[in-house]
């Protein structure tokens, strides 16, 4: 099956064409309109959406050499994300597969990215006990076979990515503050400082990042401007400490508490160096698999929709014409397949 993707939930216009979920082509562009503003306008996000989405459709087309007439069905995010954001995509899509007369599918973002690590990482067996990590969701979640979800654990407030792109606007540091932070970190001491690290306890498996916003904010305001410009490495390094040791803890607490040999980790954080360093090291010390997923599907992208589209559509599972977006739609409750044909 030849299946198209279109990922539109936030700042990234992507597509993809995937063969019986191997990937042909996989085309992505982020918007950098939003860098001015320190993080994502929804506005300026539809628009941009709306000027991208037919020519990323045509790339990714073109590069997998493919006419459009090739497409067997379709997979699009309807959910979590922009609303406005989210109905460019959706609206392409209904457009695309009706004019084709083929069937698509609505896919939840989150279950997109988990199948972002299974597209680097196809030889595994489940359970598989994930820990996902982006700028909207912190969440571990246990799946027991295909396209089943049970979440475990997630934040009770902010959000891992959240707590990293805030932190790095509060330094004055460029947006994403992931990926800044990440690199300044790398030059820097860890324990120059401790951050605190919420909901410790053994038998709680929530987070909680607006604690740690604040600490730094403090931190911030009771140190002068340039003994922070001197120590930045040092401050970004502590703070990337805080932020991502806690979610190593208790994703590995997780994966024994469940008895699950295997553990998963998603979404964008996922590119973050020290938690890909750390949760390797761990694994590999207590035998755990660890599924990571190559650095190109840890950020948005249409490919790990269309691979999760995929598992739906090949069993004949279909979105109907009135499907809506849907902004704010959980992990477990995906479902599209169930939409009223009108
Ligand atoms: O999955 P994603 O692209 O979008 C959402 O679904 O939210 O994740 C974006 C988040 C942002 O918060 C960004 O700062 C974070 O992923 N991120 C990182 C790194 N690269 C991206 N966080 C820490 N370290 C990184 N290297
Ligand atoms: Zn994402």
């Amino acid at each position: 099956m030849i299946v198209l993707g279109v990922e539109t939930s936030c700042d990234e216009t992507s597509a993809a064409v995937l063969h019986d979920g191997q990937i042909l082509s996989s085309i992505i562009s982020s918007q950098d309109v939003h860098e001015a503003f320190g993080g994502v306008v929804p506005e300026l996000a539809s628009r941009e959406h709306v000027r991208l989405i037919v020519p990323m459709v045509r790339q990714a087309l073109q590069k997998a050499e493919l006419e459009s007439s090739a497409i067997e069905a379709c997979a699009v995010t309807y959910g979590p994300g922009l609303v406005g954001a989210l109905l460019v995509g959706l609206n392409f899509i209904k457009g695309f597969s009706a004019g084709r007369n083929i069937p698509y599918i609505g896919v939840n973002h989150i279950e997109g990215h988990i199948y972002g690590t299974f597209l680097s990482n196809p030889d595994f067996a489940f359970p598989v006990l994930f820990l996902i990590v982006s700028g909207g969701h912190t969440q571990l979640v246990l799946m027991p076979s295909h396209l089943q979800y049970e979440i475990v654990g997630e934040t009770i407030d902010d959000a891992v990515g959240e707590a990293f792109d805030k932190g790095a606007k509060m330094l004055g540091l460029g947006y994403p503050g992931g990926p800044v932070i990440d690199r300044l970190a790398a030059d820097g001491n860890p324990e120059f400082f401790e951050f605190p690290r919420a909901l410790r306890r053994h038998d709680n498996l929530n987070f909680s990042y607006s604690g740690l916003k604040t600490s730094l904010l403090t931190f911030i305001n009771k140190n002068p401007q340039t003994f922070i410009q001197e120590n930045l490495s040092d401050i970004c390094a502590s703070y990337q400490a805080a932020a991502v040791d806690i979610l190593i803890e208790k994703a590995l607490t997780a994966a024994r508490s469940f008895g699950c040999p295997t553990i998963g980790l998603a979404g964008g954080v996922a590119a973050n160096s020290r938690l890909r360093a750390k949760l390797q090291q761990k694994c590999a010390a207590n035998g755990s698999q660890l599924l990571i997923p190559e650095l190109k599907y840890c950020t948005d992208n249409a490919a790990m929709i269309a691979r999760a589209g995929y598992e739906y559509l090949k069993s004949g599972h279909f979105s109907a014409g009135n499907l809506n977006a849907w902004p704010a739609l959980r992990l477990g409750l995906n479902r599209s397949f169930e939409s009223i044909p009108v």
